[in-house]
């Protein structure tokens, strides 16, 4: 990615064929590159009690059944940024190593318009958006540093930057029946936006409006197959083998 906040089209998929881990590792430190190894639960027994510890908690704490679980380790370079974006799931971000800022913004206008926050949900855009850099006074910054863990309200747009050395990141996110009613009621709205040309409100908890807008939500789903495989974001480079830092473009 480039070092412009607000140019996030800048951000571009790699490949790294053939690397090692160290090779791998070599090339973050030197370069700027942001890697999210999904699902690192089901690869590594240390992560999978982790998350199974951490969700437990979780319900504990809330009453709220989760699922759709999934844990990504972040190991990203120093000074490099993730865009202005917001993410459909509830997410908990903690800091392994390194340090970073976290800026978090209310989840509605004009941090987000429904529209937009709709096109995201139906997966028709990028999660990405455009973001104006005088929002950040109705935003709140977090300082992450090894052991701290922030999270924030569902949909809330967000970004952050690295602080000047490698930095080791859990990102993990998952649904509870209220998350997932609200993004139904989301995809359900969009869905009434583009067909109809409604202008559709969010109801929030479980008004019986959103639970007729989940069954019509669902019934749309069924009518769209495959999007669930939809990629936005071909890569258009490659990592350089004994090069760190050096990219190749595809
Ligand atoms: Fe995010």
């Amino acid at each position: 990615m480039g070092d412009d906040p607000v140019a996030w089209r800048t951000w571009r998929r790699g490949s790294a064929e053939g690397l090692s881990g160290a090779e791998l590792l070599e090339a973050v430190k030197a370069g700027r590159i942001w890697l999210n190894l999904r699902a690192v639960n089901a690869a590594a027994d240390d992560y999978a009690m982790l998350a199974e510890e951490i969700f437990a908690d979780i319900e504990g704490a809330t009453g709220q059944r989760t699922f759709r679980r999934d844990v990504g380790l972040l190991i990203s370079s120093p000074e490099v940024q993730v865009f202005y974006h917001l993410d459909v799931p509830l997410v908990t971000l903690w800091q392994l190593r390194g340090q970073k800022t976290v800026w978090l913004y209310p989840p509605k206008a004009p941090f987000v318009e429904d529209q937009q926050l709709e096109r995201i949900v139906l997966k028709e855009t990028a999660e990405q958006f455009a973001y104006d850099p005088n929002w950040d006074v109705g935003a709140e910054a977090v300082v992450l540093t090894p052991g701290r863990m922030v999270t924030w309200p569902q949909n809330a747009p967000h970004r952050i930057a690295n602080g000047g050395m490698m930095n080791v990141s859990l990102s993990i996110e998952f649904m509870t029946p209220a998350a997932l009613l609200r993004a139904n009621v989301l995809y359900a709205n969009g869905m009434l936006r583009k067909t109809f040309g409604a202008r559709p409100q969010v109801q929030a908890g479980y008004d019986p409006r959103a639970l007729a807008k989940l069954g019509a939500a669902r019934a749309w789903k069924a009518l769209r197959p495959g999007e669930k495989t939809r990629d936005p974001l071909p890569p258009t480079f490659s990592l350089v083998r004994g090069q760190p830092g050096a990219i190749a473009t595809l």
